[in-house]
């Protein structure tokens, strides 16, 4: 019997992830030990786990490399890639925000806008409300940008907000909530439909 490979994002996703694995029957001892390891098998089950950054989960399930993944709805929105987001997991729960000084308004007019989620912030703006922005790429700290001047807003994600709070900075506008999914590659869920959909309906009864 072929592998099925499981790719989980490095972090407090994954540690999430392996807590409902857990409830659904899974033995994932293993993957709990703390340890740089990047891929364990589980060879009773005929399973193997890969940890990617959380950006990446989306692409290894598009390839095929993963037959499985468990990525937020952010990476799934921002990389768009093709596959089945067969999972509301409920977990990882937070929200994508437009986000700036505290007391602040969005300009109307043209701004620049700091995010690790161009996408995300290009369509919500250009898309949704016809808007002319810059985007500035940052891979992270980005709450730093409006408070140096180096954008007027920012889009990212607000989880328990202690982070806006602590720099002075509120949210403007909520672009959508966002929680993980399970995404299934569609041509393994074609030739391993009956394994696949079993473990997805294992999972489905302990959301
Ligand atoms: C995320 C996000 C916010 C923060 C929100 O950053 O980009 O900065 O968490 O969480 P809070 O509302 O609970 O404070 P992350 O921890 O991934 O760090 P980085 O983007 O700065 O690398």
């Amino acid at each position: 019997m072929k592998y099925l490979t499981i790719a989980l994002a490095k972090g407090r996703l994954a540690q999430l992830a392996i807590e409902i694995f857990e409830k659904a029957g899974l033995d994932c001892s293993e993957l709990k030990e703390k340890s740089r390891k990047l891929i364990f098998t589980d060879d009773k089950n005929k399973l193997r786990y890969i940890f990617v950054k959380a950006a990446d989960v989306p692409t290894y399930v598009e390839y095929g490399v993963a037959d499985i993944g468990i990525a937020g709805k952010d990476t799934l929105l921002e990389e768009g890639r093709d596959l089945y987001e067969m999972l509301d997991l409920n977990f990882g729960r937070c929200k994508m925000c437009v986000c700036g000084k505290k007391g602040s308004v969005v300009p109307s007019g043209f701004m620049r806008v700091a995010t690790k989620y161009p996408k995300i912030a290009q369509s919500y703006f250009a898309g949704k409300k016809n808007q002319t922005i810059e985007i500035i790429k940052l891979s992270g700290s980005v709450e730093l940008a409006p408070l140096c001047g180096l954008s007027d807003v920012i889009v990212d994600i607000v989880e328990s907000g202690k982070t806006l709070k602590e720099n002075d900075l509120e949210i403007m506008e909520k672009i959508s909530d966002i929680s993980a999914r399970l995404i299934v590659n569609r041509v393994s869920l074609k030739m391993e439909k009956a394994r696949i959909t079993d473990l997805v309906e294992k999972i489905a009864k302990e959301i």
